[in-house]
């Protein structure tokens, strides 16, 4: 059925080292609201109506546990497993209710290469949800590095009815409702977690976090700049535990009749990596920093 799909990106689950740590970070820094705390998990918020968007878990390394994608009610929840249990996808759950903050009902299972993800309906979300100019309002997306970047992208289309909007030599962009992109696979020789990106009101609001950051003793490590697929304004740091964060704003607003582009069409002029031309290229420490923040269970 071609218009089942998962309707958004939700939240990432993290594990870090020092919860404590990392929760004073995403509140205070980050411009996240903490919102439960059970279990030793720690859950923060944007100021949209989505549950939490960030949850942190006490591991041993920081990793990537899981990404959870929202629905638009139960029944979808139920099509999309049956269409996930047909395709024969690894680790697969029954939906069933689900039990920590925020709940609803859903169901989880990995993808080829090990990243854990969940579909939920019916979680709870915030009828206070007013933007503020300095906070992220929801996660804008995340970027997973790859070994196989087409197979990933036909998985997450066949599985959870994504479409891809652009392709370039680096990465293939899918979305799953009207933003340009809710996920990206980068190409790598190994399966790891890119980044994460928060949604920003605007640019001004990037501005002020970026500001914040630089603040806090947290350099812009790639940016401030406007990216070429999805043209998000976008500003890179990296946050505790070498966990590669970004404030976006302003993507693309795209529907069914977006051209997808192919690498032909996404190369840039001697010298830009943005643009506006006026981002120097990423700092090698965050090059080295995207790479090393594992996926739990990938190989
Ligand atoms: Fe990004």
């Amino acid at each position: 059925m071609e218009s089942l799909r998962v309707s958004a990106l939700r939240s990432v689950d993290l594990g870090v080292p020092d919860v404590a740590a990392n929760a004073e970070f995403y509140s205070r820094i980050w411009a996240l609201d903490r919102i439960a705390d059970e279990n030793g998990t720690v859950y923060l918020r944007g100021t949209g109506p989505a549950h939490h968007i960030l949850a942190l878990h006490e591991r041993r390394e920081p990793a990537i546990l899981m990404a959870t994608f929202q629905t638009s009610d139960r029944e979808t929840v139920d099509a999309l497993h049956a269409r996930a249990k047909g395709l024969g996808v690894d680790g697969l759950e029954d939906p069933a209710p689900i039990l920590e903050p925020g709940g609803g009902y859903g169901f989880g299972f990995a993808d080829r290469e090990g990243r854990v993800l969940r579909v939920v309906a019916g979680d709870e979300t915030h009828s206070d949800a007013a933007e503020a100019s300095d906070q992220p309002t929801k996660l804008s997306h995340v970027v997973f590095n790859s070994v196989d970047v087409e197979e990933a992208t036909r998985y997450y289309s066949d599985v959870l009815g994504f479409k891809l909007s652009d392709r370039t030599r680096i990465m293939d962009f899918i979305r799953c409702n009207r933003d340009h992109h809710s996920i990206a696979f980068a190409h790598a020789e190994r399966s790891t977690l890119n980044h994460i990106a928060f949604e920003m009101p605007d640019l001004e609001s990037v501005m002020r976090g970026a500001g914040r950051m630089r603040d806090a003793g947290y350099p812009i490590e790639w940016g401030v700049g406007r990216h070429g697929p999805g043209a998000n304004v976008f500003a890179y740091f990296i946050g505790p535990d070498d966990v590669v964060i970004e404030y976006t704003g302003e993507v693309d607003q795209v529907d069914d009749d977006y051209p997808t582009g192919m690498p032909e069409d996404w190369t840039w002029p001697p010298g830009r990596v943005d643009r506006w031309g006026v981002s120097e290229p990423p700092s090698k420490r965050l090059h080295e920093a995207q790479q090393k923040v594992m996926v739990s269970g990938a190989a």
